[in-house]
């Protein structure tokens, strides 16, 4: 079989923090050693792509091309590839499982140490972009980089799918609908009767609801400052809503009045490291967990009175809902599948690619859970 080539095709390109993305022609060199090119069908819009797209923290990492909630159809693949054939339908991962190191092979993490989160814009193998425009490299994010009609990953930050799969919906278990369902099944392990307590009513705060009702959680309240979230929080499982800016005490006071003490479990979907202090006032004493999701924007250190780790609450942190990727993604695609967890109704907008700039002004206007941009419309 002849080697793949260069392929010249559009990419949405960052060129600096907060600007308005640019479509235009880019290089994508074939894949290498363990990697695999991949054609993006839909790639839909995380609130982690707007939150690194506007930080200042990184101006040396652009021209740079987002997006990393994505479904492909493999296009090539790289020496010593034999997971994958051409044709074959994929889910690409913002944390990859190499299935050897430490974590691995753990059975308690899914950190792994080959392919863990990439945060310099290159690829975990060889430091380098596959991405060019005129010779000049274009950062990846992630390791993914799916604002592109091609890109290239680790065989790694890969899961196999069926075809049977809507590629325009199951993207979003890519990312966030896999991360709030891992953060509420696997991580705080919910069990029945229990109250939960969701700060942030996004698609990530959501997929904590819709795992939390599964679980049979007996209270779900949800906090969010943008009151029109609250219909669709109810459709997942949200039993009561509150708006912080409507209280007249700390919204932590309202939730410990409304569960006897405080939440059995507190999700912080938000992105604030104030409102990770806030869940954790919110949740008990004694077996209170706390579990944080949210990448801040600015100010990373989390502030809390270690009285109340003394008595006996636990603030955890998890990416990707602490799911390895290869072994626990598939199952999740069949529940899906099967229609045990909910998708579809996250979906707020559908977009051709070109207007993938819409996509960022509605994230950052609120008015949208998930916008799915369609690659090849
Ligand atoms: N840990 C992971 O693996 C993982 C995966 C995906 C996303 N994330 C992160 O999770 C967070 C949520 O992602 P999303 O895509 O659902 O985002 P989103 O923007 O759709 O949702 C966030 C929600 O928080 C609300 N909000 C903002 N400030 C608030 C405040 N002070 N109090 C209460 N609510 C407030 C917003 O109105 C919005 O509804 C982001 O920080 C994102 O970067 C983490
Ligand atoms: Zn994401
Ligand atoms: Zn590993």
């Amino acid at each position: 079989m002849s080697r793949p080539g260069v392929i010249t095709c559009k990419a949405a390109v960052a060129w600096g923090p907060g600007e308005a993305l640019v479509v235009e022609e880019v290089a994508v060199d074939p894949p290498m050693p363990e990697e695999i090119r991949v054609k993006v069908v839909c790639t839909s819009l995380c609130r982690s792509d707007v939150t690194q797209w506007e930080s200042k923290a990184q101006p040396a990492l652009f021209p740079r091309i987002f997006g990393h909630e994505a479904s492909g159809i493999v296009e090539s693949v790289g020496d010593g590839v034999t997971e994958y054939e051409v044709g074959d339908h994929v889910l690409t991962v913002f944390v990859g499982e190499c299935m050897h190191c430490k974590h691995c092979v753990s059975g308690k993490s899914n950190m792994c140490q080959k392919l863990g989160l990439e945060r310099k814009g290159v690829m975990h193998t060889d430091q380098k972009t596959r991405f060019s425009i005129k010779g000049r490299p274009v950062y990846h994010y992630c390791a993914v980089s799916s604002f592109s009609e091609y890109t290239v990953v680790h065989s790694g930050c890969a899961v196999k799918i069926s075809p049977a799969s809507p590629m325009d919906r199951i993207c979003l278990l890519s990312c966030g609908v896999a991360a709030g369902i891992g953060a509420a099944w696997k991580v705080a392990d919910i069990s029945k009767g229990s109250t939960v307590a969701i700060f942030g009513l996004g698609t990530v705060g959501l997929s904590v609801a819709q795992a939390a009702k599964l679980r049979g959680a007996s209270q779900i309240i949800g906090v969010d400052t943008n009151s029109d979230k609250y219909e669709k929080a109810k459709a997942f499982g949200v039993t009561k809503v509150i708006n912080p800016g409507d209280c007249d005490e700390p919204v932590q006071q309202v939730i410990k009045r409304l569960t006897d003490g405080g939440a059995d479990y507190s999700f912080e979907c938000v992105g604030d490291t104030g409102v990770v202090s806030s869940a954790l006032q919110s949740c008990c004493d004694g077996w209170g967990l706390t579990v944080t999701l949210g990448v801040p924007k600015v100010k990373p250190e989390v502030s809390a009175h270690y009285a109340l780790l003394l008595s006996g609450r636990t603030l955890k942190g998890s990416l990707f809902g602490g799911w390895k990727p290869k072994s626990d993604l598939p199952s999740l695609v069949d529940k899906y599948l099967n229609k045990e967890i909910q998708v579809d109704g996250l979906v707020t907008h559908d977009l051709p690619f070109s207007s993938i700039n819409e996509a960022f002004n509605l994230m950052k206007d609120g008015k949208c859970l998930r916008c799915v941009i369609h690659i090849n419309k």
